[in-house]
């Protein structure tokens, strides 16, 4: 597919967002985390507001959410809720550390309208382990999400659920593996959704899985995911990459998209990249 052939369209996104001012590398739960490492909240709240606002430059809304004190990952605010068709599925955390989140996510769509809100019973790391691909859910397990929470999205959200089983540890989230370049058009079956991953993230049988329903998606290297690379954002068009998956974006620019690059390097100490920092509200 030649990049002049193929005119991608963006669709403006709405996305919750919470500033690091609390972040820190305080303790390990996941391989990326070093306590012993020097950590800057400063540079962590820097690096995010490029984020923010390079969202708001091409288009996109974001909502802040209030960070606490006492919860320095609360930056990562795809973990905390999974917003379908204006539905709300909350979060519940493997870590004790992080558990404390959840119900200030919680209490954030309750004062911001949003009635139809549900608490998971299982381990649900929200969007860090979901991602919408317009006509269905990839939700991965095997290191935070509980696979019964699959399920148990399938019945609050009322879509297709994919299971996919992840099998390294420093890809620990489904959206540090996969992400969505191009949603599937809601009510037509025109647009098919297209995907970027990286294989060996996965067991055998869901790459399997991936192969079969996404035959033409973008194949990251074991580079691309190290730099978090698969912990993009796309708008359809625009893909936020960080700086160094310059492999990844050429790949996305033969295909038409518009890689921007941004440095998140202090996020990265805490296991996190620009989706991490992102939880999109679909209306
Ligand atoms: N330190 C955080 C954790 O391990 C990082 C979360 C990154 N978020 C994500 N959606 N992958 O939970």
């Amino acid at each position: 597919m030649q990049a002049e052939s193929v005119q991608r369209v963006p669709t403006t996104r709405r996305y919750l967002m919470c500033p690091p001012r609390f972040f820190a590398v305080d303790y390990v739960i996941n391989p990326w985390m070093d306590p012993t490492a020097p950590v800057s909240a400063d540079v962590a709240v820097a690096q995010w507001t490029e984020l923010r606002d390079t969202y708001r430059r091409l288009g996109h809304t974001v909502e802040e959410i209030e960070p606490q004190p006492g919860l320095p990952d609360m930056v990562f605010a795809a973990n905390s809720g999974t917003v379908v068709d204006g539905r709300v599925l909350g979060s519940s955390f493997r870590a004790p550390q992080r558990a404390a989140e959840a119900e200030h996510f919680r209490r954030w769509f309750v004062e911001h309208g949003y009635r139809d809100l549900t608490m998971p019973e299982r381990i649900n790391e929200a969007e860090g382990d979901f991602a919408w691909t317009g006509k269905l859910l990839l939700a991965g397990t095997g290191f935070r999400t509980d696979p019964a929470a699959h399920a148990e999205a399938q019945e609050v959200l009322g879509v297709p659920v994919v299971s996919l089983s992840l099998v390294d540890p420093r890809y620990y989230h489904l959206d540090t593996a996969l992400f969505v370049l191009t949603e599937a058009d809601a009510g037509t079956d025109t647009t098919a959704p297209q995907i970027a991953y990286y294989p060996e993230a996965f067991s055998p049988g869901s790459q399997r899985v991936l192969r079969r329903l996404f035959p033409d998606a973008v194949i990251a290297t074991a580079a691309d995911a190290e730099c978090f690379g698969l912990n993009g954002v796309s708008d359809g068009r625009n893909v936020v990459l960080p700086l160094e998956a310059v492999g990844l974006g050429a790949q996305l620019a033969e295909r038409g998209y518009e890689p921007v690059y941004l440095d998140i390097s202090e996020l990265r100490k805490a296991g996190g990249g620009p989706k991490c920092c992102t939880l999109e509200i679909r209306k």
